[in-house]
């Protein structure tokens, strides 16, 4: 198994900023998921981590920087990036634009364009910082798989594929960045995140949502409708379809928040005991790792109210059930 190592300690990060310039592959915490990282300048070491995600080579890595200085070696400068840093860098954003020669073709699986990215996580920065090189990473879970959001999921799922294992506890945000590409002929939102699109509208107008057919496309691979699965087979309720209706021992109930009405399910996980859609994207990744452990027939899953965080939380549970 991969080590695991605080990600506060600062030998720890010494000796995982070390790996990574040794051509190793680092699992470390953000304030989204988990990434599995490596040096995305070094094209051998990137191989690395399609090769332990099982990740088909046309889907792109983000490449992560610890501060918004590095980013005109990496892409090329566009002006409404400056407003989108100033107000969510450091943070769960990642602005796709063109990219440098700097960073080769496998990170970002031939594409012109590169996802880049200043996590919110402090301690994450600290030791970008002291890694001294972009880190190019995407979600540390197999390709295809729910994102982790504590250690023990990579570590549960990637066994000793990652070199180091950098342990910063639970993720606070709990589902991926937000995805805004700059460079398509208009700004266009090509995963939904904690950032909403309105959010990003009122910094740079209009924001396009990607098209399914978009979604098909090479440009957008992390798109693709099967992505973010359990194995367990997942159904999504339409708003106002009977839960009760779906009750059996075999069939493990996700909740938005807790209900008195719910019997005869084999489980129950509830997203959010305070109510909040904050708190259900936190728990999403988690309580679908839960059920999918209990080897249940199916899991049923109750629809989020579709505003705000809950855009992003619909997004990932449709693609759940999209799996089937
Ligand atoms: O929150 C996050 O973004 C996490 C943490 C670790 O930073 N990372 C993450 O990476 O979710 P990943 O690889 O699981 O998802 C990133 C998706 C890719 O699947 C791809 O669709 C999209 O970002 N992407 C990356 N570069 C792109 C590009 N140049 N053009 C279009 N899409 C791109
Ligand atoms: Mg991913």
């Amino acid at each position: 198994m991969s080590r695991i190592l605080p990600i506060a300690d600062p030998a720890a990060r010494a000796e995982a900023a070390a790996c990574i310039r040794g051509q190793g592959i680092v699992a470390f915490p953000t304030e989204t998921v988990y990434g599995l990282g490596a040096d995305a300048r070094n094209a051998q070491a990137v191989a690395r981590i399609f090769d332990a995600k099982k990740r088909p080579s046309f889907d792109p890595l983000i490449v992560h920087v610890a501060d918004p200085s590095l980013i005109p070696s990496i892409a090329e400068p566009d002006p409404r990036l400056a407003a989108l840093a100033k107000r969510f860098w450091p943070g769960p954003l990642t602005v796709v634009l063109k990219k440098r020669q700097s960073i080769p073709d496998i990170v970002t699986a031939g594409l012109a364009t590169v996802g880049v990215r200043i996590p919110g996580h402090a301690l994450a920065r600290t030791w970008l910082e002291e890694c001294a090189c972009p880190v190019a990473a995407p979600s540390a879970n197999p390709f295809g798989y729910v994102s982790p959001t504590t250690a023990a999921h990579v570590a549960a799922q990637l066994g000793d594929a990652a070199d180091i294992i950098l342990d910063g506890g639970s993720c606070d945000v709990g589902l991926e960045s937000t995805i805004v590409s700059l460079a398509e002929e208009k700004p266009t939102l090509l995963r939904p995140g904690a950032i909403l699109r309105e959010e990003l509208e009122a910094l740079i107008g209009p924001v396009e949502i990607a098209s399914d057919s978009m979604r098909e496309k090479p440009a957008a691979p992390g798109m693709l409708a099967k992505h973010y699965a359990t194995r367990t087979p997942l159904i999504l309720l339409d708003s106002g379809e009977s839960l009760a209706a779906r009750a059996h021992p075999r069939v493990g109930a996700l909740l938005f928040r807790p209900r008195a009405d719910i019997k005869g399910f084999g489980t129950v996980a509830v997203l959010a005991p305070d109510g909040s859609l904050r708190s259900a994207a936190a728990a999403l990744f988690a309580s679908l790792r839960q059920l999918d452990a209990l080897n249940l027939e199916t899991i049923v899953a109750e629809p989020v109210p579709e505003e705000g965080l809950g855009v992003a939380i619909m997004d990932r549970l449709r693609r759940c059930a999209a799996a089937l």
